[in-house]
């Protein structure tokens, strides 16, 4: 998996952190986060367009500099109901990344940079929103348990169609505009309980896009210094408009999350055995916490026997 854990002891120093900075990036309303974290998507405001580490010219280094396997690149000009995980694998032909960065709008360029925080030059900017990040959700929704950022750079008109990922997200424009479409992870017409249980168990494909979801989804155009909150799992997809545009992931993971992925997990082995209809994750946090016990200590017992 992608992305680094957090300790409970480099947790406590980031909140430290966070709480004591003197150049803050990301000055997020208090009222707003408390009112729409986690439930609904909402616009943030940042300032990571006055960074110079998030101008083109050191991203397309970066995207150069580190290992391969950090960057996924393609012709952006795709359908935005294609399947998400499959669009990096359409035949490329001879496509490079060094010839897409140097043809990049003539090609519809679109580059996703995996984990800038494992670059020296840009660790320290990462974790200093990272600890942000934590000192502002920390009333909310303490103890970030893992996280992982992603750059993407793409030219006009690049599409990344519908999909969910497994956790947060504060996604940040920095350059150009976007819009990003969100639907309500809550809404069973979008994703059933079924579908959401085995999403975060990893079974088969991520619930599809319907043309019927259309007339619920929320808009929310992006311009350098705006971004958007996705709460956990709520479905997305993102339209780049005529000009060169970047933005920045951060999605994180907390106990809370965790939990609730350890709730969806323990559903989905039910439904496996033949319940059809286990409890909905959402509907009750006590028996959410308890399924998740229940799913770790069966963990626990299987490792066991396992090693028997
Ligand atoms: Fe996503």
């Amino acid at each position: 998996m992608l992305g680094e854990f957090v300790s409970p002891a480099q947790y406590a120093s980031l909140l430290q952190r966070g709480r004591h900075a003197t150049e803050r990036w990301l000055p997020f309303d208090t009222a707003q986060l408390q009112a729409d974290y986690n439930r609904r998507p909402f616009v943030v405001e940042h300032r990571l367009q006055q960074h110079a580490l998030f101008d083109i010219a050191p991203l397309f280094e970066l995207a150069r500099r580190v290992p391969a396997r950090q960057v996924k690149f393609r012709r952006g000009d795709i359908a935005p109901d294609a399947d998400f995980d499959a669009s990096f694998n359409l035949p490329q032909g001879a496509l490079t990344l060094d010839h897409l960065l140097r043809h990049f709008e003539a090609l519809h360029g679109y580059v996703c940079i995996n984990n800038p925080e494992l670059d020296a030059q840009y660790r320290p900017v990462i974790e200093a929103l990272l600890a942000e990040i934590a000192a502002h959700i920390h009333p909310l929704d303490p103890h970030i348990t893992w996280y992982s950022t992603y750059v993407f750079i793409s030219a006009q008109g690049a599409v990344t169609p519908y999909h969910m990922d497994r956790e947060m997200n504060f996604l940040l424009q920095i350059r150009g505009e976007k819009t990003a479409d969100l639907w309500d992870q809550g809404d069973p017409r979008i994703m059933s309980p079924a579908q959401k249980d085995r999403l975060l168990a990893y079974e088969g494909t991520r619930p599809p896009y319907q043309p019927s979801f259309e007339e619920r989804a929320m808009h929310f155009t992006l311009r350098p210094g705006l971004g958007v909150h996705h709460p956990f799992i709520a479905p997305h997809r993102v339209w780049t408009h005529s000009n060169l545009s970047v933005s920045l992931a951060f999605t994180f993971r907390t106990r809370q999350s965790d939990r609730l992925t350890a709730a969806h997990q323990f559903n989905a082995r039910l439904r496996r055995l033949g319940l059809q209809n286990p409890k909905p994750v959402g509907e009750s946090p006590w028996v959410d916490s308890a399924k998740a016990q229940a799913l770790h200590a069966l963990q626990h017992l299987r490792h066991p026997l396992q090693r028997a």
